[in-house]
């Protein structure tokens, strides 16, 4: 059994971020309920417990509480922010209310050079906080291992039952050496050994997938995007020839999306690729259609219809493969004031209907999208396929603006064509959350040598983002934004003006549709 962390959530922002700097340091975590009961965290046998924070108050009734015998259960435990206030209260320690929340960053002053947690780091350190409440006296058996400009206790610790808790938030990148810290309690206080790598990963989960197909048939609808294909190399490297990829031109694809699909997955890793090409299809159908949210129905619908029909010719199989992440399973706390339970993955595309008479594997259900990325490094899928931008699965249709033609595709096609290459050249490309060119309908006036134009205006969209949920437009140099705006109008046929996106998200939105 695989060595793990476990996070009681409670409802904190930076709960995932807490997950994946222990996964950084090559200890598995996983993030629970802050009120799993002890027994059933008891029988996942952990090395050790984090309690997040969170946005209530100790002393709020609705306070969410994890099981007390958490504590009796002889594992270490590290409390964050609310979580080591939670500990503190409920371990006989004194919380003071705060009359305001402490918010930024502090100096963190370690008073005892032996404490384990802070294990050879400096006896000064930056740190970042955002409480309301505070330590005004730990428990019994407790000691202040720092102190900080507001507060004694920035830092308790029992070390006989190993228990600490830091009123600052040592996951977030405005604590630089907060890495080190978390090392130290997984490594140095929970004694978990580094056997969290994508390595392991790929032989365990081979051996997983194995014993659940057995000789069964497995399905996977492929788009090319990071997920879909990082889960078809695994699967393939577990199960060969019983696993069929379906991958459905839509007609709205980028340039030269069909090509490299079926260069890297059918020639490269000699997957079995099917490919399906209704391309006329979903143009016909999108055909006078101006509306974007008729254009997701219509292109939506026509995907089942699509991939159903394909899956028939493909023979019987038992399973249905899904590229499905980490933060997709997680169910989110649905405390009062956490901003992670308002987010909805309004994208979620992958409702595939409910008679398809298939059972679900999702081999990266447990991997958060950097460690995708690493897999399929891993597993030796080109860095084309694994580093690239998300692409939204109605594809070119949300970026172009009215209707949907072959020939504004094909405008679409080349102005992005060039918006990747120059993006990729400069380097940004793999900086950023997203870069692409959006077609307006919208025609102006021009001219070109002594002619004058009548053409259409492409507009550049160039984002920085954590998750797509909000985003900034991204800087960019202005030789770049040159360069770009040069060769579309020169190699573009058809437009004749180039503008740059700089709107944030909100109020705009990532794609224009
Ligand atoms: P918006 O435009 O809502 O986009 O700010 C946020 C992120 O989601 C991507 N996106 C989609 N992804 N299917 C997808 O798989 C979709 O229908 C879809 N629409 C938007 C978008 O590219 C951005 O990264």
């Amino acid at each position: 059994m695989t060595e793990q962390i476990l996070i009681l959530d409670f409802g904190a922002q930076y709960t995932q971020i807490i997950a994946r700097r222990v996964r950084e340091c090559k200890v598995y975590s996983t993030i629970v309920r802050f009120d799993l009961p002890a027994e059933e965290i008891a029988a996942l046998k952990p090395k050790g417990l984090i309690l997040s924070g969170g946005p209530a108050s100790v002393y709020s009734p609705k306070a969410p509480l994890p099981d007390r015998a958490i504590f009796d259960l002889g594992v270490p435990i590290l409390g964050i922010c609310y979580g080591a206030q939670l500990m503190a209260h409920l371990l006989g320690g004194k919380v003071a209310r705060g009359a305001k929340r402490e918010f930024g960053k502090g100096t963190l002053l370690v008073i005892d050079a032996s404490s384990p947690l802070f294990a050879n780091l400096p006896d000064s350190l930056q740190v970042w906080n955002s409480h309301g409440d505070k330590l005004v006296a730990p428990p019994d058996g407790f000691k202040a291992a720092a102190t900080s400009d507001n507060t004694e206790f920035a830092a308790i610790e029992d070390r006989d039952r190993k228990f600490f808790g830091l009123q600052f938030h040592p996951e977030v990148v405005h604590t630089p050496q907060g890495r080190e810290i978390i090392s130290n309690f997984v490594h140095g206080v929970c004694g978990c050994g580094k056997d969290w790598t994508m390595r392991h990963y790929i032989d365990q989960s081979v051996e997983g997938i194995k014993r659940e197909v057995g000789r069964e048939r497995v399905i996977l609808g492929l788009s090319g995007g990071v997920d879909s294909s990082v889960a078809a190399a695994l699967l393939h490297k577990a199960i060969g020839d019983q696993l069929t990829c379906i991958f459905v031109n839509n007609g709205l694809l980028r340039g030269r999306e069909p090509q490299v699909v079926r260069e890297v997955f059918g020639r490269h890793f000699r997957i079995k690729l099917q490919y399906e090409d209704a391309s006329a299809l979903f143009l016909r159908r999108l055909k006078g259609v101006i509306d974007p949210e008729r254009k997701r129905k219509i292109i939506g619908k026509t995907f089942i219809q699509v991939f159903q029909a394909a899956t028939k010719r493909a023979g019987a199989a038992k399973f249905l493969a899904q590229g499905t992440l980490y933060p997709d399973v997680i169910e989110s706390v649905p405390i009062a004031g956490n901003p992670a339970a308002l987010i909805k993955s309004h994208h979620n595309v992958g409702g595939l209907p409910k008679n398809m008479k298939f059972k679900l594997i999702e081999p990266l259900r447990c991997l958060f999208k950097d460690e995708v990325r690493l897999l399929g490094l891993e597993l030796g899928l080109p860095n084309e396929i694994v580093m690239r931008q998300p692409f939204p699965g109605p594809g070119l249709a949300v970026r172009i603006l009215g209707e949907v033609t072959p020939k504004r595709c094909e405008i679409l096609r080349a102005a992005d064509a060039i918006v990747v290459e120059e993006m990729k050249a400069s380097g940004w490309y793999y900086r950023i959350w997203q870069s692409f060119a959006v077609l307006l309908p919208v025609r102006s006036v021009g001219v070109m040598g002594d002619e004058r134009t009548y053409d259409f205006t492409v507009a550049i969209r160039a984002v920085e983002s954590q998750d797509g949920m909000t985003a900034d437009w991204v800087k960019l140099p202005y030789d770049l934004l040159e360069r770009l705006s040069r060769r579309i109008t020169n190699e573009v046929k058809g437009v004749n003006r180039v503008c740059f996106d700089i709107s944030s998200k909100p109020p705009a939105t990532i794609e224009w549709e």
